[in-house]
């Protein structure tokens, strides 16, 4: 580190020296020269009469002796007297042999002898003989030569030892200070935050270094959490780990309306366990599984309350128990307004573009806020500690981040959009946008499916919030917080749980072939969501009736067979697309239909995921034409239920899954000419392209699996927990640096 500093210091010293001694070398020599001048000139005003009597008179004896005596000076050498045609007429013995008269116009005149250097000095006598005389005083310049050279050295030696003594008071300077530095930015990465009142304060010069350390975390966040995610192969127990080594101690809570275990009671009085038909619920379950902790939901079955503790808290999975769902109870009319009303006829139609109007009620809002509140009181209640890691899951919980974060500053909130988010003119029909953008950015992290989504967020807060977007960065500041928005597309687990006691593929065909009273060749095309107008249910229809109608092969031959979960029948909407269903149905039925043959089997019952799965392996074909989606994980289901590497997928390029699953055959599910067409491809697709694309499909949701999905939001927020810990020590220095500037100058 010294070396730095030193050896280019010594190399600009070094090039000064040599530069400047010869100069100063010069400029000595000059000065000595004309002090010799002026002495000659000294000399001659002292002797110029006596001379001048002596050559009147004649008399050289004289002359010779005044000549030797003045001589006999250390540094005068000699004395001449010249005529003005050079000749030397008088001389003192020391008078160099080679040495003529110089010319009579030139004063002083500089030789080189070779003894040395000497200076003639020529002044002219006031002779009034006709010829000119003229005294020569010969000085020796040796000690001029001698005085430069040795000032050039000795000045060389000072300035090497001056260049050597500054450059070890600037490396250790620089040394002392960066050590100071470090130690203050290293307590701040190590110290965990007990207060400002004990850490040493920086001088304000670092001020900009901590602007820029403060940049460049930033900066590292994002790219290194997906390079660190890919690298990792997902699975429960990297899930784990990474919360053992990443956020160790951190208390887990997720929050979702949906529970996911369900008893009922039936009509003799006995309790059965439901799985719901929940997208949501497929993806969050594994993760709480390998994680623990505690899952709040509201309890919706007949028989939950008499199946938990007395804290309303139940050890699930039953039978092998890792974590805690707390159930929390809602009244009818709290229902109506949060889940049914504001939640279900308001914000899901505004979200998914299906062209179902959304309905806002006031009384309906107000349910919702109260509830988010009973949901954020039950976080606060079952926070163990001040900064829990809390996932809060869709859009029934828009308010729930920021009332958790009013109450738990330092808690990590990441909320996940389970559906998509519209542009900001469909959004800005909301009577409460305002509310719900500012209640989802109490959120330390916002994940929605897609990129796109995030984008449509951010241009809704940009319309309708005052705070501060880094596009870049993805980061919307509002003052009080920050939240990072970004794209996690979820996904299920893998393998999946319910893949494990399936039939081998032939001997689910021939089982399913049979439950449905099909012939054993009967190709099979099924479908299975919940009885929700964005799936396209109806839309499908129509297309197996464009199959049939231009495919007309295909009668006798082939079945679709579509399993919908009745859903939120409370609402009309939901009514009516069940209704519709139906209709088409038979519609299509009755048009096609032969004896002993439909082209359509519609099953309006919720199957547990086994079931599904034994579905999906019956089947050839399977379609999701869902008219808008946020992901879509009933795809993802079909890819992983295919072990056999066969069947084909149709999907609509309005769900989320359409940008992970390219292998499909991507429809417009408004299309039903094509969604047909994509039918009959997909029926007479050959065995290799099959397998291909499935093989490629495979591929990518094993990869990218629910692990894949939980694991990049914890490392996520693992990273910004430590950020946060290290800019809030950066801002305590930025602030009391800038105080102490503020104090110095008022
Ligand atoms: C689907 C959606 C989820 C949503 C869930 C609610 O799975 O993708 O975003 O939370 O439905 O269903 P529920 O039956 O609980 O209303």
């Amino acid at each position: 580190m010294a070396f730095r500093f030193i050896v280019p210091l010594l190399i600009i010293l070094g090039c000064t020296a040599w530069g400047t001694s010869p100069l100063v070398g010069q400029l000595m020599h000059s000065w000595l020269l004309s002090d010799v001048e002026l002495r000659s000139q000294l000399v001659f005003h002292s002797i110029h009469d006596t001379v001048d009597v002596m050559i009147s008179t004649k008399d050289d004896v004289k002359m010779d002796e005044l000549f030797r005596s003045i001589a006999s000076d250390e540094r005068l050498l000699a004395l001449g007297l010249c005529t003005s045609n050079r000749m030397l007429m008088h001389r003192s013995p020391e008078w160099p042999k080679i040495l003529a008269c110089p010319a009579p116009e030139q004063r002083f005149v500089v030789e080189h002898l070779a003894a040395g250097p000497v200076l003639a000095a020529s002044f002219a006598l006031s002779s009034t003989e006709s010829d000119q005389r003229y005294l020569v005083i010969v000085h020796d310049l040796t000690f001029i030569e001698r005085r430069s050279s040795t000032l050039e050295n000795y000045l060389s030696v000072f300035l090497g030892v001056l260049g050597v003594v500054v450059a070890l008071i600037t490396a250790l300077v620089a040394q002392l200070t960066l050590r100071g530095w470090i130690q203050v930015m290293y307590k701040s990465l190590t110290t965990p935050d007990q207060g400002h009142a004990h850490k040493k304060l920086l001088e304000p010069e670092i001020a900009p270094l901590v602007r820029e350390v403060r940049k460049m975390l930033r900066g590292l966040d994002a790219p290194k959490s997906a390079a660190d995610a890919i690298r990792i192969d997902w699975n429960p127990e990297s899930l784990r780990t990474l919360l053992r080594n990443e956020l160790p101690e951190a208390q887990v809570i997720v929050v979702s309306n949906r529970e996911p275990y369900i008893h009922h009671e039936e009509e003799d009085g006995s309790i059965v366990l439901q799985r719901p038909a929940s997208g949501l619920v497929t993806a969050l379950e594994p993760i709480c599984r390998a994680c623990g902790g505690t899952w709040i939901a509201h309890g919706s079955g007949s028989a939950d309350r008499r199946t938990v503790d007395a804290n309303d808290r139940l050890a699930v999975p039953p039978g092998a128990p890792t974590y805690t769902l707390r159930r929390l109870w809602l009244s009818d009319e709290e229902q109506d307004g949060y889940y049914y009303g504001l939640a279900n006829a308001g914000l899901w139609p505004l979200c998914h573009i299906a062209f179902v109007r959304p309905v806002f009620r006031t009384e309906d809002w107000e349910q919702y806020v109260a509830v988010n509140r009973k949901f954020a009181d039950a976080v606060v209640a079952e926070a163990k500690t001040q900064n829990p890691v809390l996932l809060v899951q869709d859009y029934h919980f828009a308010l729930l981040p920021r009332m958790v974060r009013e109450r738990l500053p330092n808690a990590t909130i990441i909320t996940f959009w389970h559906i998509p988010w519209p542009n900001p003119e469909a959004f800005s029909i909301c009577p409460w946008r305002e509310e719900i953008l500012w209640g989802m950015l109490g959120s330390s992290i916002l994940g929605f499916h897609t990129r796109f989504h995030c984008l449509n967020f951010l241009e809704s807060v940009d319309r309708f919030l005052e705070c501060h977007i880094d596009r870049e960065q993805s980061i919307v500041s509002t003052g009080s917080s920050t939240t990072v928005v970004r794209p996690y597309p979820i996904s299920i687990e893998w393998p999946p749980t319910a893949l494990a006691n399936q039939c081998a593929v032939p001997v689910c065909r021939a089982m399913i072939r049979q439950q449905y009273g099909l012939a054993e060749n009967t190709l099979l095309a099924v479908g299975v969501e919940r009885f929700d107008y964005t799936k396209g249910i109806a839309e499908r229809f129509h297309a197996v009736a464009h199959l049939l109608e231009h495919h007309p092969e295909w009668i006798g031959r082939f079945t679709f067979l579509q399993i919908a979960a009745p859903t939120r029948s409370q609402l009309s909407a939901y009514r009516n697309t069940q209704l519709e269903a139906e209709v088409v149905t038979r519609t299509i039925n009755e048009r096609f239909g032969t004896a002993g043959w439909v082209p359509i089997i519609l099953v309006a019952k919720h199957h547990d995921p086994e079931a599904v799965f034994t579905l999906f392996r019956a089947a050839d074909l399977c379609m999701v034409s869902s008219l808008h989606d946020g992901m879509n994980l009933v795809a993802k289901e079909f890819v992983a239920a295919r072990d056999d590497e066969d069947g084909v997928l149709i999907l609509s390029t309005f769900a989320g899954a359409s940008r992970e699953l390219l292998e499909a055959l991507i429809v417009n599910p408004y299309d039903c000419h094509a969604m047909g067409d994509a039918l009959h491809r997909g029926l007479t697709m050959p065995l290799e392209h099959r397998r291909e694309r499935m093989r490629l499909m495979r591929e990518m949701v094993s990869e990218r699996n629910i692990y894949f999905w939980a694991g990049r939001m914890l490392l996520d927020a693992s990273r910004m927990r430590k950020r946060h810990r290290i800019e809030a020590d950066l801002t305590f220095v930025e602030t009391s640096s800038s105080n102490r500037r503020r104090g110095g100058t008022v």
